[in-house]
This record gives structure tokens, sequence and C-alpha cells, in this order.
């Protein structure tokens, strides 16, 4: 935190409609590079040094209090008046305590932390009345104009709704980010007039402050889409790529390699260790932690999962597992909730595994379905075994345990509740529905221990 800033408090707005974006979600929540876009917001704030956000909430409150939670404090704007009228709702809070206010609106995700900085230090430098931040848009249709005088000093902020043919000419545009001097801020909202479209504009002050003679600063973005206010689902998109680019290009810089960037969508909460290479189509989402020197995709969904350092993991899916160092997944495996593979486990084509832990160096080749079972390590899942964890008539389910070094014969089905002793086998299309003790041969239907299992030969030298 910066010296100073116990001060100064951000009111970040949130509170309106969002007509346009003919959601039932509320605006700020919607999402951007999967992280609600209002968190973006207060992220930016968060990394500009000022230590308390004020948010305020209106129109679905309670969908925005779910969402965040205790990690902001709120503001009720109980009818929607306007952005100026939304500021005026967090006065009874601040008044007194801070002597910078920082205002955003919650809908412009790809705000830096570095750039709110810049303004609260011009803004710390002779304390204008207001700092506002800029820029210059290829399009600026939906935004408030910057108007300024013949010597280039700012006169004001027109909205385009009551802007003139020519005054929409302009390009450079209000981006919603104001830095107010507390003790002048206050007051002059109260003298914010009623908009002939009905809504107090927080941009009047601008005007206002001129007026009176007040210096307003300003900065202006070097890179206009920072500004990008969300009002509706193309601008989301929009959005949505700028961010998502961002994510690939710390990735990168990081040490992460990405061999057709574009086609890769990581959320901005996934990390992604040195050395590990993004094959074309992944999509990585949500808590995902990947290790180090990993091979990913092509192909690969992987959401709320980490994968260990050294594995790989091609065309598969992967939701709420946990994967351990040097595991092969894939083509063509779907990890479900509560999968979690030891080191070196292989998984091949067309394999599930939900809820069960297979141990070190355990492999399921091909075709296989383990659900709710505990396999020990080195143990080989042949083809097509099942676990019939699922008792339609009882509506219940049981657990399957797989002791160290079984092998299981192509098409075993084991039928839960069950337990395979160490190192026992069973043949091929086997029906295992008693437990079977260790060292066993068991097969048939329902299979039958035959014989011990033969010592394993060792191989002369
Ligand atoms: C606003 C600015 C415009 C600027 C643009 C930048 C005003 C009057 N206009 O226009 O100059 O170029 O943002 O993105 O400020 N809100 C409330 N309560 C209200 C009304 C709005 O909390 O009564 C919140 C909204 O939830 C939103 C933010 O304020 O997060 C901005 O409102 P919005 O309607 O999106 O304003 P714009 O038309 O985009
Ligand atoms: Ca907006």
């Amino acid at each position: 935190m910066i010296a100073g800033d116990s001060r100064t408090a951000a009111v970040v707005l949130a509170a309106g409609q969002g007509t346009r974006m003919k959601s039932k979600l509320q605006k700020v929540l919607h999402p951007v590079a999967g992280v609600p876009m209002v968190e973006h917001v207060l992220a930016a704030v968060g990394e500009s040094g000022v230590p308390r956000a004020l948010l305020v909430v209106g129109r679905e409150a309670e969908q925005v209090r779910r969402a965040l939670g205790a990690r902001v404090e709120y503001v009720e704007q109980a009818r929607q008046l306007g952005t100026g009228h939304a500021v005026a709702q967090a006065r009874p809070v601040l008044a007194g305590q801070v002597d910078t206010v920082l205002v955003l609106y919650g809908d412009t995700p790809l705000l830096r932390g570095a750039t709110l900085r810049s303004l609260l230090d011009l803004q710390a430098g002779r304390a204008p009345a207001v700092t506002m931040l800029t820029a210059t848009a290829a399009d600026p249709a939906g935004y408030g104009r910057i108007l300024r005088d013949e010597r280039g000093r700012v006169a004001g902020i027109m909205e385009e709704a009551v802007a003139s043919p020519e005054q929409r000419q302009v390009r450079e545009i209000n981006s919603g980010v104001y830095c107010f001097r507390a003790s002048w801020l206050w007051p002059h909202l109260e003298r914010v007039q009623l908009s002939p479209k009905g809504e107090y504009y927080l941009t009047d002050l601008i005007a206002m402050a001129v007026g009176e003679g007040e210096e307003v600063e300003t900065v202006t973005l070097a890179e206009a889409s920072e500004a990008m206010g969300i009002n509706d689902r193309v601008a989301l998109a929009e959005a949505e790529r700028v961010a998502r680019s961002r994510v690939r290009e710390r990735l990168m810089r990081a040490g992460v390699t990405f061999v057709d960037p574009g086609s890769c969508l990581v959320d901005a909460t996934v990390a992604i260790g040195q050395d590990t290479v993004i094959w074309p189509n992944c999509l990585l989402r949500g808590s995902t932690r990947i290790g180090a020197d990993c091979q990913i995709g092509p192909g690969a969904v992987i959401e709320d999962s980490s994968v260990g350092d050294r594995s790989r993991v091609v065309a598969s899916f992967l939701e709420s597992a946990r994967v351990e160092d040097d595991v092969t997944l894939g083509p063509f495996c779907h990890l479900r909730p509560g999968a979690h593979l030891a080191g070196g486990v292989e998984l091949g084509n067309f394999a599930e595994v939900k809820q069960s832990y297979l141990g070190p160096g355990t492999k399921m080749h091909h075709f296989s379905y383990l659900g709710d079972a505990t396999v020990g390590a080195g143990v080989n899942v042949g083809a097509g075994t099942i676990t019939c964890n699922y008792d339609s008539e009882t509506r219940t389910k049981s657990r399957t345990v797989v002791e160290d070094e079984v092998g299981l014969g192509s098409d075993t089905m084991l039928v839960a509740p069950v337990r395979i002793g160490a190192r026992s086998t069973t043949g091929a299309g086997s029906v295992v529905t008693r437990d079977l003790p260790p060292d066993s041969v068991a097969y048939g239907v329902p299979a039958v221990v035959k014989r011990a299992r033969r010592p394993l030969v060792e191989k002369k030298t």
C-alpha cells in the first residue's frame, strides 16, 4: 500500500439495470476471462493501492452480494436515478473519512491497476477538484464525449444522448474513472440537475468544476481498449477477446509456450508452470493449476483441476480432478469430480474415472470406467473393465477396492461392494461379485477362485 492511501476510498457503481445486455444475470456479474467483470474492476482498485472499495448496488443487488460475499462493502441505491445519484449514496459512509474518492463503473473490466495509480498520483499532487481518465476511441459511439476549449482545456463531458451532431464527432471519450477531492465532491453532487433523460449525470460535475474555476486534470489512455465499457454482448465478446489475450501474454512471458495462442482460452484464474506447452484448441478454466514441463492438448478441456509436472493430456476432459506428476492421459479420457491419479498413471482412450483414486504407476489403457474405487499401485486395468458401482434397486452406490499389483482381465465387471486382494488376477469376462483374497486367480460368471497365482518367474540374465 502507498502511504497516504488510507485517506482514499473507491466507489464502484454497479446498481444499473444493464438493459442492453438482455439478461437475467446482473450486468457486472457477466464473466470476462472466467471472472465476473466487476471483480476485474475491484482487482485493479486493489492493485492501485486503494485499501477500501464501496460497491453501489441496486438492480439484482442480491445476485451481486451472493457472488462477491463479504469481500467488499455495499451501499444501496434503491432507485437508479443516474451515476451522479449513485455516487451520492456513498456519502453517508465516506464523508469525513477520506480526502480522495476514486469513482469507477463496474462495467469496465479492462482497466489496469497501474492506470488508476497514475490517476491517483496526479490527483495527489495539487489535489484538483477532479482528475479524470480519457481515451481516444476509433469509434466513440455510446460514450460521453470530452469537450475542450480552444486552448485544449477540458470544458465538460457531453453525454451522447444529449450531444449535438458536431459534439458526436469528438473521439476523445470519458472512460468513467475519476479521482475527486472529497470536500469538493460531496456538496457538488447535490447540485447536479436532472438531465433531459431524467437522470443525475455524474459527468455534469466536470462542467460545474470548470465553471467555478476549479482545476480539472486529465490522464489520457495510450490503449483505448482499456477504457471499454460493456453495455451489450457485442462489447462483452470484444472485452473477452482482449482479456483472454492478456492472460495468454502474461503466461507466455512467464515461460509457457502456446503453439497457437488464439485457439486456446485460459481463465484469468488459471496457473501454468514453466516450459509447459499448450497445443491448439485447449480450454483451461476456473481454479485449474498445471505444473511445469507438461504437454497439454491438442483439445484438452480442464476445469477446476490440478495437473502435476511432466504430465501429458491429449484430447481429454478433466473436471474437478487431481492429477499428480508424470501422468499420461488420452486421447479421450474423462476425469470426473473426485478423480485422483497418483504419479505415473497412464490412462488411454475412452477411460472414465469418477470419485476414485488410482495408485502410482497404475495403467488403464482402453475403454474402462472406474467409479467410487480405490485402486492401488501398479495395477493393470484390462480393456473394458467396469466398476458396477450403482445398484438401481436400492439406489445406492458402493465402493470397489483393488489392491496393489492386481491384473484385471479384459471385460472384468467389478460388482461393488467388492475387494480384489493384492496381486490377484481375473480372467477375461469375469463378473466379480465376491471379494477375492490376495494372490488368487479367478474367472467365470460369477467369478470364483480357481487356483493360487503362480509366483512371477524372475528373468535370468
Ligand atoms: C457512462 C458515462 C459516460 C462514459 C461511459 C464509460 C454517465 C452519465 N455516463 O455511460 O460518459 O463514457 O459510462 O463507460 O456517467 N449505474 C448505477 N446507478 C445508476 C446508473 C448507473 O449504479 O443509477 C452504474 C451502472 O451499473 C454501470 C455504471 O453506473 O456500472 C455506468 O452506467 P451506464 O448506464 O453503463 O453508463 P453509460 O451509458 O455507459
Ligand atoms: Ca456503461
